[in-house]
């Protein structure tokens, strides 16, 4: 087959963003960082096995039959009451949330729906890598905004969109972000709003870590501060519930919803019936917010030790976020070390460990010296023992990037 005729969006010649991103490791003692999947003895077994025998119980054959679009209204009215009591969004009833295939394919549906090729986005710098490689399928024009302690910088967002007054859609994971591990600010999320109103655009605030707290008080979310239908939030059940369901959730206006059933219609008509009628049951038999304590309790020890480790280990010159919930530490070497090229040739074959490093998390692909660290799949232990032997390379690393500038 000639290469000529693949379209533009694929562009056979450039790699996955995600190819590479977890290089294989072979060792008996292995550490590895890069995880994004939720650690798999938390989950709930015995309770969603029963919730999928209560799913086939109760609707019998038809539960594999085709259904409609929207999918089980219990469901729908279930998250509607999360999205009111948990993220503070008021009037929202199932006709206002969608399902959909994991909160990925909420990103690409709603990518689809506002952007042609060429159309401006605004991203954080840096953000989701799964992110991006939705976006890049829709040839988007990209504008960095830089990623704060307190989230996304609104003085510069706010002189890139006065610049570039084209722009459609800021995206933006406002708590405990993936990868940089910061939260946005209360002040911040009114302004994104506003900032939004002004210079007309909408705001994307994808949030599947959100319940996943482990000090302070929640925020409200930055929809819950919407007036105008400009915000769509995402959420998903892969990292409180389990990554299989391939279950996510938005919240957005009947408007915007109609919208987006057309392009899910187009895509795969519908989440299984089988999955959305499961994690209703286990909704209504089961106390999630408890079963999301359970994890909180054995990822806070972790978010502990990984902190712990960082002040321990890594050398002065190298800054690390110290998140409030979710599942990742963002570090920040010095720009002499090129993390991509210590993983490959140092810190997975000499040490046996392995991280996300910052690359293919920028738009440009263009900053080396970040790493995404994940601290929630790995015991107290293996956080520690990892976290020595990266110190121990990174400080080895300087050292001779010091007497070879001298
Ligand atoms: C910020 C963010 N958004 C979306 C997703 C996609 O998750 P899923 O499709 O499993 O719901 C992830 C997964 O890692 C994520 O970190």
């Amino acid at each position: 087959m000639n290469d000529k005729l693949f379209s533009s969006r694929v562009q056979p010649e450039t790699p996955s963003r995600l190819e590479g991103l977890f290089p294989v490791m072979d060792f008996d003692d292995a550490i590895t960082f890069t995880a994004g999947a939720p650690a798999e003895n938390l989950f709930p077994m015995n309770e969603m096995k029963q919730a999928y025998i209560d799913a086939i119980d109760n609707e019998g054959a038809h539960t594999f039959q085709y259904h409609t679009i929207a999918g089980p209204v219990e469901l729908r009215e279930r998250l509607a009451e999360r999205a009111t009591r948990k993220m503070g969004i008021e009037n929202v009833g199932a006709e206002n949330v969608m399902l959909t295939a994991g909160g990925q394919q909420g990103i690409d549906l709603i990518t689809k729906l506002l952007i042609d090729k060429g159309d401006a986005i605004v991203v954080e710098a840096p953000t989701y890598v799964g992110a991006l490689s939705t976006f890049d399928m829709y040839e988007p024009t990209y504008y960095e905004v830089e990623l704060q302690s307190d989230g996304m910088d609104m003085d510069q967002l706010e002189e890139t969109v006065k610049q570039h007054p084209e722009i459609k859609l800021v995206y933006t994971v406002a708590d405990f972000h993936n990868p940089g591990g910061v939260t946005m600010s209360l002040a911040k999320r009114k302004r994104l709003v506003e900032l939004a109103n002004q210079y007309d655009f909408m705001v994307l605030e994808d949030t599947p870590y959100r319940d996943l707290r482990y000090v302070g008080e929640s925020l409200p979310s930055i929809k819950s501060f919407d007036t105008e239908d400009r915000v769509i939030l995402l959420s998903s059940f892969s990292k409180i519930l389990m990554p299989t369901l391939r279950t996510g959730w938005l919240v957005a206006s009947k408007k915007i919803i109609k919208q987006l059933y057309k392009l899910k219609e187009a895509a795969d008509l519908e989440v299984p019936n089988i999955t959305a009628s499961a994690i209703n049951q286990f909704l209504a038999k089961n106390d999630l917010d408890k079963h999301i304590d359970k994890l909180i309790d054995v990822y806070k020890e972790r978010r502990v030790a990984m902190a712990n480790a960082i002040e321990k280990y890594l050398p002065e010159e190298v800054t690390a976020t110290c998140p409030d919930g979710g599942f990742f530490t963002w570090v920040t070497v010095p720009d002499v070390i090129n993390t991509t090229d210590l993983l490959y040739n140092k810190v997975t074959p000499e040490g046996h460990i392995a991280y996300v490093p910052s690359k293919n998390f920028y738009a440009y692909k263009d900053k080396t010296n970040g790493m995404r660290l994940n601290f929630t799949g790995l015991s107290s232990e293996q956080i520690d023992d990892g976290m020595k032997r990266l110190g121990g390379i990174l400080k080895s690393e300087l050292s001779k990037s010091l007497v070879e500038n001298n």
